[in-house]
């Protein structure tokens, strides 16, 4: 049986933790669609043409070191936005969403473009204050030496730039449930989403 979970949401709200946790309660496949243009970006960086990087990603360049790096983060974003780049990206996030028992997808068009017809659709965000924490505190953990500030810098460029494009923006599915995790701890925001899917399930 395939089902899909589309998780989308602005940067840093939880998605990924959110999406992972649910699978595995689930037990379905989780795919973080964010890595497959953090991989994108991070070829540009590295001046390959940013629509070839797409067109030829391999399922080994999304455990690439460092995807994570606000650098990275923001040449996703810029190549987020190049109709060429999405295109190339959609049958392996379609193929992944069909795969049988259940699949979890997270990013920020999984409910608008990618997979329109999810049984489940998510909208995950939090405060400005709240995702600049949740993220500077991950980053700082991994080694990485940044600001507060820094961090909200990069969520507030990415936010804009990922609302403000033509193709596929960032926005809510009509249908899609908004999880606003602000006052929540990130258990009770997993619990939250796992109450959602429970009902959607088939019998
Ligand atoms: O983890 P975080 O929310 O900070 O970002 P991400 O999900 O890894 O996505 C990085 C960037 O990729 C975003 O800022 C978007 O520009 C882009 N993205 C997208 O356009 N569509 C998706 N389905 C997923 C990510």
């Amino acid at each position: 049986m395939a089902f899909t979970i589309a998780i989308d949401g602005p940067a840093a709200a939880g998605k990924g933790t959110i999406g992972r946790a649910v699978a595995k309660h689930f037990g379905f496949a989780h795919l973080d669609t964010g890595l497959l243009y953090r991989a994108t970006g991070r070829r540009m960086l590295e001046d390959t043409d940013p629509v070839e990087a797409a067109r030829n990603l391999r399922a080994s360049d999304l455990d690439a070191e460092n995807l994570r790096s606000p650098e990275v983060a923001q040449a996703a974003s810029r190549v987020a936005a190049i109709p060429e780049v999405r295109e190339a990206l959609v049958n392996f996030q379609r193929a992944f969403a069909a795969r049988g028992g259940g699949a979890v997808l997270d990013g920020r068009d999984i409910g608008t473009v990618i997979c329109p017809d999810a049984p489940v659709k998510l909208y995950v965000t939090a405060s400005d204050e709240v995702r600049a924490r949740r993220r500077h505190a991950e980053l700082v953990a991994k080694g990485h030496d940044i600001s507060l500030a820094e961090v909200a810098e990069d969520l507030r460029l990415r936010d804009a730039r990922d609302s403000a494009r033509a193709t596929a923006p960032l926005k809510p599915a009509e249908d899609a449930l908004t999880l606003d995790s602000s006052d929540m701890s990130i258990e009770q925001a997993i619990a939250t989403a796992i109450a959602i899917v429970e009902k959607a399930l088939p019998e």
